[in-house]
């Protein structure tokens, strides 16, 4: 029997004639995304050409986070994030917006002020309702709430939780009115809950899983669930990963995964291990895998993807080289997987 190569038939199904690339092979199908620092895109040309070429959504690293939008109580800075929108404009990427809400990157003045709960009541109200507005028709879907819960599933103490008036009551009180003013501040934004070390269950996962239901049975605006997805070559749940989102998404709700990266432990110039990288290789695939199998599984995004670029030797000492491109910015192991596998689905539409 004549029997055609492999790559003879993905030719014969239509693939383009273009190298593939993430974007293309994802498109249809779910968004594929990454954090981006717009400091990287000015110095740095590979890095710029390869978010563009292999990306069609990105998401500040840092630049939509207190700290960085609100150095003074009245004034706002969108200057380095506005950058970021114009470059995914100018590419034809979505942005996801991140973050309304979180415990840290909280500006000094901030937290070192001496407020009422008036106070704060007023100062979440109009920062919600001032960004959310400034990125209305550019940011599709918002973080509106980052990392709320700890491990065991109780909230966990913020400026805004420590504070009853910035809430509405109940036991979500100043989340639920977060999602409330974001979508009173555009309508036509998704609302996501974020989160990570939930993905694979427990208590922290029934916590979030009994607020979204109580959520939707309310009616508060809430369209989907962040899963973070930091992994290590530990700490995949593959076995619960794909229950875990349909647990959401059965609810009508989007679920985005939001920050992969397995990060490996390294040597000191930074590089892993042959068998750890075609080891990485394989939960990256796992995660796709379990994203595509689930309808409503809508973006898979990564948190960086370079070594070259990469947060993660900065807060895990001996650890790195956790993105899809190593440090040159060429592909990895787990780029061809990740690449495969959506092509893969791309031909089964
Ligand atoms: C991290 C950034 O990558 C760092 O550059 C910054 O110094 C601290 O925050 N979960 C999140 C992200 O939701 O906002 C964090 O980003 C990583 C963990």
């Amino acid at each position: 029997m004549f029997v055609l190569p492999i790559a003879a038939v993905v030719c014969l199904l239509g693939t383009s004639s273009e190298a593939a690339t993430l974007r293309s092979a994802a498109h249809g199908r779910v968004h594929i995304g990454t954090a981006a620092k717009p400091g990287f895109i000015s110095e740095d040309g590979r890095y710029a050409t390869t978010l563009a070429r292999e990306f069609d959504q990105l998401e500040p690293e840092n630049e939509m986070k207190w700290s960085l939008l609100r150095p003074a109580r009245d004034r706002f800075d969108f200057a380095a994030a506005d950058e970021l929108v114009r470059f995914a404009k100018q590419n034809g990427m979505l942005v996801r917006g991140h973050t309304l809400l979180w415990y840290q990157a909280v500006p000094k003045w901030l937290g070192e002020g001496q407020w009422t709960w008036n106070d704060l009541s007023q100062l979440m109200a109009n920062h919600i309702q001032t960004v959310v507005r400034h990125f209305a028709g550019s940011v599709y879907a918002w973080d509106v709430v980052n990392e709320a819960f700890h491990p065991d599933g109780s909230l966990r103490s913020s400026i805004w939780y420590d504070s009853p008036g910035t809430g509405v009551g109940g036991p979500y009180g100043y989340i639920e009115r977060a999602f409330v003013l974001a979508h009173a501040a555009d309508p036509r934004a998704k609302l996501f809950y974020n989160d990570y070390a939930f993905e694979g269950g427990g208590p922290k996962f029934e916590a979030i899983l009994a607020m979204a239901r109580d959520f939707k049975k309310r009616g508060v605006p809430i369209n989907g669930i962040g899963f973070q997805c930091h992994f290590t070559l530990n700490s995949i749940p593959a076995a619960t990963l794909q229950k875990n989102m349909r647990a959401f998404t059965d609810l009508g709700l989007e679920v985005h995964i939001t920050e992969l990266d397995v990060r490996l432990p390294v040597d000191g110039t930074g590089h892993a291990t042959p068998q750890d990288l075609e080891r990485q290789a394989q939960m990256y695939g796992e995660v796709v895998r379990a994203c595509l199998a689930v309808r409503g599984c809508s973006a898979i995004q990564v948190w960086g993807f370079s070594d070259a670029r990469s947060w993660i030797p900065r807060f895990f000492s001996g650890q790195g080289a956790g993105t899809l491109f190593d440090q040159e910015f060429r592909p990895k192991p787990a780029y061809r997987l990740v690449l495969d596998l959506l092509t893969g689905a791309a031909a089964a539409r």
